[in-house]
């Protein structure tokens, strides 16, 4: 069978746009909120490898299965699966994927919208002079209270469905190309400072020597959860893009790429933020606050520190922005292929519901605190659940289904462009992609789950 054409589908015009558009969906606060919190509360270098061996071994095969799915079928998440294998229950994936982007969409936009409280901060001058514990109260008052971490979740929203309703090309290239670049030369400023400060090398050791009593099998899951959240793996989102990408792209040059720079920019930032957390005498394992406790400090004492405060946030929250408009895609896509909805109308629903829902995470900070269940308030429920269950569950669904139920010849005819491109590696990969990270996946999320 020959590969399906595109079928007149919006698309990434360029190579550079699809790199762009699915960087821009890894990199974000995953690389920079989630992962120096994560490190911090697993333990440090221990859990780095292991997240390295993940993104490696497990990342770089799923996303490229998800790319050889999504432009095969040319349909979003679960249209794809459908048409790939009619009449069989694989379709439930793509299901998984939309719950799973509601949920991350939902805690995502709380976030996000910290990151917009601190770009007004950061402009009106609000950490001049503090010490870190008084930055530490002033984020604790900020995102405790009811009214502004809402109000900034909903304006964070709200961009994030009017970029999308103006549509693929358009929208996500347009944004996505020219400021990432910008977020780098900027971390790396911030690493020199961070670097410099006095105390800094306790933060390296901690980020770098790894101390393997640190690793049960949480510390693996949270390290599973991690690799796929950042690199928006396991749900469908790059199903749906590899549905954009033209038939003459490397699908595996875009895959590694892609994993690369997400990993060196997480990487980078824990550079910029451990060093300092040692440096301020913050707690490693403080948990979500972690990078609005300690980035403030680091640009009061960087010469400049004003400006570069307030690039760092707005840049912040463009790099968020650039992943929520691919988690919201998934659902429109879905909506808009399958359910004959018009682009507009399944944004503002989709939209909607996750704001409800994310509105109950915002507040979990402050007001409903208390509410949990089994011990997790609303945020950490959805968070834990999305990224460390559904994510990786969906991986593992996604390359036993590239593994397994797709036919050899089919897959080697999307990796290779229909035999143009050399096959280097697609005897490896399939033997990764049938035993090692189906295995891997399955063991590290049962076992934690005391299921072996
Ligand atoms: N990878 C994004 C980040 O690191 O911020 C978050 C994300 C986007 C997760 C898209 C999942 C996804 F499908």
């Amino acid at each position: 069978m020959s590969s399906i054409e595109n079928e007149g589908r919006d698309g990434f015009s360029s190579r550079f746009g699809i790199i762009c558009a699915a960087a821009g969906s890894a990199i974000g606060l995953g690389n920079i909120w989630r992962f120096p919190y994560i490190v911090g509360e697993s333990g440090g270098g221990a859990f780095l490898l292991i997240y390295l061996g993940f993104i490696l071994l497990l990342g770089i095969p799923v996303m490229l299965s998800e790319f050889v799915i999504g432009r095969r079928a040319q349909r979003n998440a679960l249209g794809s699966f459908k048409r790939l294998a009619p009449g069989k229950p694989w379709y439930l994936v793509g299901v998984m994927g939309i719950v799973a982007a509601f949920m991350i969409l939902a805690f995502y936009s709380t976030i996000a919208g910290w990151t917009l409280e601190y770009i007004v901060k950061s402009l009106t001058n609000s950490f001049s002079g503090k010490s870190p514990d008084q930055i530490a109260l002033m984020f604790d008052n900020f995102h405790t209270q009811a009214l502004w971490p809402l109000v900034w979740q909903l304006v964070f929203m709200f961009m994030t469905a009017w970029i999308i309703v103006s549509g693929v090309k358009k929208g996500i290239e347009k944004y996505a190309k020219v400021l990432m670049p910008f977020l780098v030369i900027l971390l790396i400023i911030m690493a020199v400072r961070s670097l410099t400060l006095p105390g800094a090398g306790e933060g390296l050791a901690f980020l770098f020597r790894p101390d393997f009593s640190a690793i049960d099998s949480n510390v693996l899951l949270a390290a599973l959860g991690q690799a796929f959240f950042s690199l928006s793996i396991g749900m469908g989102t790059l199903i749906t893009y590899g549905s954009y990408i033209r038939k003459d792209n490397k699908l595996g040059n875009i895959a590694v790429e892609v994993s690369v720079a997400d990993t060196l920019i997480a990487l980078l930032a824990g550079v910029a933020i451990f060093p300092a957390v040692f440096a301020f005498q913050v707690d490693p394992a403080g948990g979500p606050g972690l990078i609005f406790n300690v980035l403030p400090g680091i640009f009061q004492q960087m010469p400049g520190g004003y400006f570069f405060g307030v690039i760092f946030f707005i840049l912040l929250a463009i790099a968020a922005l650039t992943s929520s408009i691919s988690i919201l895609e998934v659902i429109v896509a879905y909506l808009t292929e399958e359910l004959s909805m018009t682009r507009r109308k399944a944004t503002v629903m989709a939209t909607s519901a996750a704001a409800f829902v994310g509105m109950f995470c915002t507040l979990s900070f402050g007001a409903l605190e208390g509410f949990t269940i089994s011990g997790l308030h609303v945020f950490d429920l959805l968070d834990f659940t999305a990224s460390n269950l559904l994510l990786p569950l969906g991986g593992l669904m996604i390359v036993l289904f590239v593994g397994w139920y797709m036919k050899g010849v089919d897959v080697k005819d999307e990796i290779t462009n229909g035999g143009v491109v050399r096959a280097r590696f697609t005897g490896a990969l399939r033997f990764i992609l049938r035993f090692v990270a189906p295995v891997a996946i399955a063991v590290v999320l049962f076992d934690s789950l005391g299921i072996i």
